[in-house]
């Protein structure tokens, strides 16, 4: 099968597509045929060994497990899309031919950049919704860390929420969460992107390039940091007495397992979710998508076909 691999930490061009064995799924485990792969930030973090913004006890065990001279996992991709084509022995609560969704971050197994990926079936995975297409259901869990973040700010009912970078992965999330909680939301983005937080129901913008919406006068029950780029005592000059600011770098590791991921589906299946997906690359230029997500710019979420038949020039 082709997969993307990486065996030394540096630029895009570390990621080499190769052929590799198919894996063969272990007990509990099933073998996904790969539609759809998710390209997140992190990705590039852990591409480059950019740890910056994240707090030093966290980076020393970040660097501990990614590997301190080279990276131990050869294969990126923390979330798939796809078909499942072979149960491992004992495997149960899912069938061959099954649509799935799936997050490989626990353990830091990862293995999504390819045409092939095992799937601990007691882990973050759930059945496509049948509405959905791979893209989109993949992307309605792009964000996930925007659950965390919503739930730990406690928000009720009338509360006035900011989401600082509402335009990410992990912003366009948050806005949409926020909302269903019944929250008057902020969205801070830049100006191309107002038009699209407002559509996921942001109630008010504002263009972080023309106004800094800590010195607006406006106060709110909860800041939610979705991009890791506030300054916390900066952000803590907008808030209510009882007010808090939560960041997507300290709190967004919180629990992302089966519960998580099949309640955002669960939300994108009826529409009180919408999946945000800027680009989509097949296999072989994972490179440059890697050099867009690396620029800061995307707008919700980027996708890799794995699945050959999007690529116009993948020959076996
Ligand atoms: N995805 C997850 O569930 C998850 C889990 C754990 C941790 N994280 C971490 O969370 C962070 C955000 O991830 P993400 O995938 O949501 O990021 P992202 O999609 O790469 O965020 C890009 C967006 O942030 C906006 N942005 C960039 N600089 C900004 C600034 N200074 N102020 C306001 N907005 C800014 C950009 O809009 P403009 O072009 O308008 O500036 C762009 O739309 C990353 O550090 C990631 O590692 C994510």
């Amino acid at each position: 099968m082709k997969a993307v691999m990486y065996e030394r930490y540096g630029g895009p061009d570390v990621l080499e597509v190769r052929d590799i064995p198919v894996p063969q799924p272990g007990p509990g485990e099933m073998l996904v045929r790969v539609r759809s792969s998710m390209v997140a930030y992190g990705d590039y973090r852990m591409r480059s060994l950019n740890l910056e913004g994240i707090p030093a006890v966290e980076r020393f065990l970040a660097r501990l497990a990614l590997g301190f001279r080279r990276p131990k996992r050869r294969i990126l991709g923390m979330g798939i899309a796809g078909d499942v084509v072979r149960l491992g022995a004992g495997t149960i609560g899912f069938i061959e031919g099954e649509s799935v969704v799936a997050g490989l971050w626990h353990g830091m197994r990862f293995g999504g950049y390819a045409e092939y990926a095992c799937v601990p079936a007691y882990g973050p995975v759930e059945v496509k919704p049948f509405n959905l297409g791979y893209d989109e259901s993949l992307a309605a869990i792009g964000g996930i860390a925007a659950l965390s973040l919503v739930r730990r700010a406690g928000i009720r009912t009338g509360d006035r929420v900011a989401v600082y970078g509402a335009s990410g992965a992990v912003g366009t999330t948050a806005v949409q969460l926020a909302k269903h909680a019944g929250a008057v939301v902020t969205a801070v983005c830049s100006g191309p992107n107002r038009a699209m937080v407002q559509a996921l129901g942001a109630d008010r913008v504002v263009d972080y390039t023309k106004e800094d919406f800590t010195e607006s006068g406006e106060r709110y029950d909860a800041v939610l940091d979705a991009v890791g780029k506030l300054t916390p005592s900066k952000s803590s000059r907008a808030l209510t007495p009882n007010g808090r600011v939560l960041s997507v770098l300290t709190n967004g590791h919180a629990a992302s397992g089966r519960p998580e991921l099949s309640y955002l589906l669960s939300l994108a299946q009826r529409g009180a979710l919408t999946p945000v997906i800027d680009r989509t690359y097949p296999l072989h230029r994972v490179a440059e998508a890697h050099r867009y997500v690396e620029s800061g710019r995307k707008r919700g979420n980027i996708l890799l076909h794995c699945d050959r038949s999007f690529n116009p020039k993948g020959t076996p």
